[in-house]
Formats: C-alpha cells, sequence, structure tokens
C-alpha cells in the first residue's frame, strides 16, 4: 500500500478515539448480553410514523434523483423562517445549505473559517468528534479547558490568554455537560471573537432541549451574523439521527463558497429526506417538545434518585439529553469507572475522558432508554459507586 496522507492518519491525533467502552458493550450486546447502554446520543424515541410517511410519498413521487446541491428551496426557505423566529435575525434561504447531519456542517465550517495549519480553538469538554473534524480541516486544534467550579462555561480570562486563531467552536446546550451559556458567557464569547476578527462556530443542536434558563443564539448579538457560522440538526429535535440532515447558517458570501465545498463533498442530501425535513419542520413545536420532554422527565428521575448521595456529584443538566455526574470520591479515573460499571454491573457509560480533560473523573450518562429501564440504571448505577 502506499504511504497514507498524514491528514487521514492524524485524525485521532495517534490516541484512541475515546469509544472503548462503547465498542466493548455493542460486542456483548452481539453476543446475545443484556447491556443497559447509556451511551451514545441517539434517541430511544425513533422518527415519527408521519415523518416516514412525507419520506416515502415523496420517494415515489420521484424524489430520488439529484436534488439541489445546497438544499431544495423549500427546505432552505423552512430553516431560514425557523432560525429567523427563534433567533429574531433575518435570515433568509442565502444564508442557509443544507448538509448531510451537522457533522458535515461541523467539517465545512472548519474548511470555511480556516487555512491549512490555522489555530482552531474549542471548548473543553467537547462532543467527541470536534478535534478530529479540526485536523481533517487542515487546522490546528486548540482547546479552552473549562473547570467544573465555573459550570463547564470559559471565562474572559480564559478566552484572552489563548493563542491567535481563525474560529472558536462552541456548543450550548453542551454535549457532554448539558450546561446551557447564559447571556454573560455569550456576550464574552461574542467580544473576544469580534475583538480578534474571528469566526465563532456555534453548534445549536441541542437548541429544542432546554430545561433551565433560555437557548440565546449567540448570531443574534451586535455584529455577529457576518461572522457566525451557527449549525443545526434534525438529528436531536426530530430523533431524525439517521436521515442525515442538518444545516449550516451563514453569510451570504460564506455559504456561496460552502455551497461549492458541497459539490465537491457530499453533494447534497438525497430530496426525499429533505421533503421529509420540510413536513417535520411544518409540525412545529410541539412536535420537537414532544422528542425533548423524556430527556427533562429523566433528568428528574436522575436529580430524584441520586440526591443525597455523598460519592456521586450531580452536575444538574440545563438542557440536552446528557448528564455528567462526577465520581471523583470513589477514587477511580471515568474511565475505570466506566469499565467496571460494565463488567461488574453490566450498564455502559461514557467515561468523561473521552470528552476532554476538563471531564476527566466523571462519567456522562446519556438519558436514552425507557424511564423505567432508567431509573433501575440510577439505582444500580449508584449502589455501585457507593458500594466502592
Ligand atoms: C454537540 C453535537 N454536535 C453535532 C452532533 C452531530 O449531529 P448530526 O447527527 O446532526 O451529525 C452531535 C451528535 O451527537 C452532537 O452531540
Amino acid at each position: 500500500m502506499p504511504e497514507l496522507s498524514n491528514r487521514i492518519t492524524t485524525l485521532n491525533n495517534g490516541g484512541t478515539d475515546g469509544w472503548d467502552v462503547f465498542y466493548k458493550a455493542r460486542r456483548r450486546v452481539a453476543a446475545g448480553e443484556k447491556i443497559t447502554e447509556l451511551t451514545i446520543g441517539e434517541p430511544d424515541d425513533k422518527t415519527d410514523p408521519e415523518i416516514l410517511e412525507a419520506m416515502h410519498q415523496s420517494a415515489i413521487g420521484g424524489h430520488t434523483g439529484y436534488a439541489a446541491v445546497p438544499g431544495t428551496p423549500e427546505l432552505r426557505e423552512a430553516v431560514a423562517k425557523r432560525v429567523a423566529a427563534q433567533s429574531g435575525v433575518p435570515t433568509t434561504s442565502d444564508n442557509v445549505l443544507i448538509t448531510p447531519g451537522a457533522q458535515a456542517a461541523l467539517f465545512a465550517a472548519h474548511l470555511c473559517a480556516c487555512d491549512a495549519g490555522d489555530t482552531a480553538l474549542y471548548i473543553d469538554p467537547y462532543y467527541v468528534t470536534y478535534p478530529g473534524s479540526i485536523r481533517g480541516a487542515g487546522a490546528v486544534p486548540h482547546a479552552i479547558v473549562t473547570a467544573p467550579e465555573n459550570g463547564f462555561c470559559p471565562t474572559a480570562i480564559q478566552l484572552s490568554e489563548t493563542p491567535e486563531a481563525s474560529s472558536l467552536l462552541i456548543n450550548t446546550p453542551n454535549n457532554p455537560t448539558g450546561t446551557v451559556y447564559d447571556a454573560n458567557t455569550l456576550e464574552a464569547i461574542c467580544g473576544f471573537v469580534r475583538d480578534r476578527d474571528m469566526w465563532l462556530i456555534s453548534d445549536e443542536v441541542y437548541s429544542t432541549q432546554v430545561w433551565e434558563g433560555a437557548h440565546i443564539s449567540p448570531r443574534a448579538l451586535p455584529d455577529m451574523a457576518n461572522r457566525t457560522l451557527q449549525i443545526g440538526s434534525m438529528s436531536k429535535s426530530h430523533a431524525m439521527t439517521g436521515s442525515r440532515v442538518g444545516w449550516l447558517i451563514g453569510p451570504e458570501e460564506a455559504i456561496a463558497h460552502l455551497a461549492d465545498l458541497a459539490i465537491v463533498t457530499t453533494y447534497g442530501v438525497p430530496g426525499y429526506i429533505q421533503d421529509a425535513a420540510v413536513f417535520a419542520l411544518a409540525q412545529g413545536k410541539g412536535l420537537e417538545d414532544k422528542h425533548a420532554k423524556p430527556f427533562e422527565r429523566r433528568k428528574n428521575i436522575a436529580m430524584r434518585l441520586l440526591s443525597g448521595s455523598k460519592v456521586i456529584q450531580v452536575i444538574p443538566p440545563m438542557g440536552a439529553m446528557y448528564m455528567m455526574l462526577d465520581i471523583r470520591s470513589t477514587g477511580l479515573s471515568g474511565e475505570e469507572f466506566a469499565h467496571r460499571l460494565l463488567d461488574e454491573r453490566d450498564i455502559a457509560v461514557m467515561p468523561g475522558e473521552s470528552f476532554g480533560q476538563a471531564a476527566a473523573g466523571h462519567i456522562r450518562v446519556a438519558m436514552t432508554v425507557d424511564d423505567q429501564t432508567f431509573e433501575q440504571a440510577i439505582s444500580t448505577l449508584r449502589e455501585f459507586a457507593e458500594s466502592l
């Protein structure tokens, strides 16, 4: 085999991709064992049958050929209207690129903001694909390591101490911490990117899942619409992870170039998926709330079951579909705890270390199983932690 490119071999920076516990759980499930999986952000709800019917009708109706590469006019328009209504920022179809999920948008946004070798900032703890997405785009990832005592939010001092960079990637509501950035944090972030004349890449895939505070889109802050690449997705809001449909919102000129990038990479999103997304968005907030509610309910279950524990500190999630538990007082690392919980109690969670340095000594629990199974798993998790 000829030599592989550095670009492809360094995506994970020579380390693991942080998913060992997940793979181990999946192997045991494949072998027929009963494991409670609280690992990945896969909603237990399935895509609504009416959305699937809309997809079917579109496909049967012939929308199976190449679709408009930047997105169909109908979906771009529907997304523009939704983003304008949610954020109050005037947004037209020309500000919207439809992508195969938020992941493709994250990669495209870094290619748009960074030249090869530029530094791209991101916040630790982080969604696992962030550093690899930055490396894949040819940029150099630089983490801003937040502290649990600051609610895992970056401070103005931390931002001011970063090296020169082309972009800053943020994610609110946050995976893995469940933090929702408040106005003060967002003002500090926006002030920082304005002063340094940088791009802000704002991953807002959990914007419909907020239990405390409110989702503020940084694109709505003064002088931000022209320097923000906002990312959204149908994956979590409409339980459509497998449909691969999301978007990138940005200044018209950036979107025009990003459409050229789509031509040489994804060549767009299937038309029947886009039609299903138009149908889903037209169902409005009712459907989004229906998919969001189970996570809020389970968050309340876990808060009740873990209250008073001297071993597990809960970081109350304000949004998204995960909980971070501080298990440092067990004396185990997040990785050791997660492996032992799987080996000894058949429950799979993600080690905090998979999400960066700041989350070491924590575990992330995805609230993605039915209430009864979740309740049982949290009780067992507490019993296990307290037995150590
Ligand atoms: C913070 C965050 N961004 C992006 C994604 C990717 O979403 P999509 O399925 O739209 O590619 C995820 C998925 O878990 C996520 O948690």
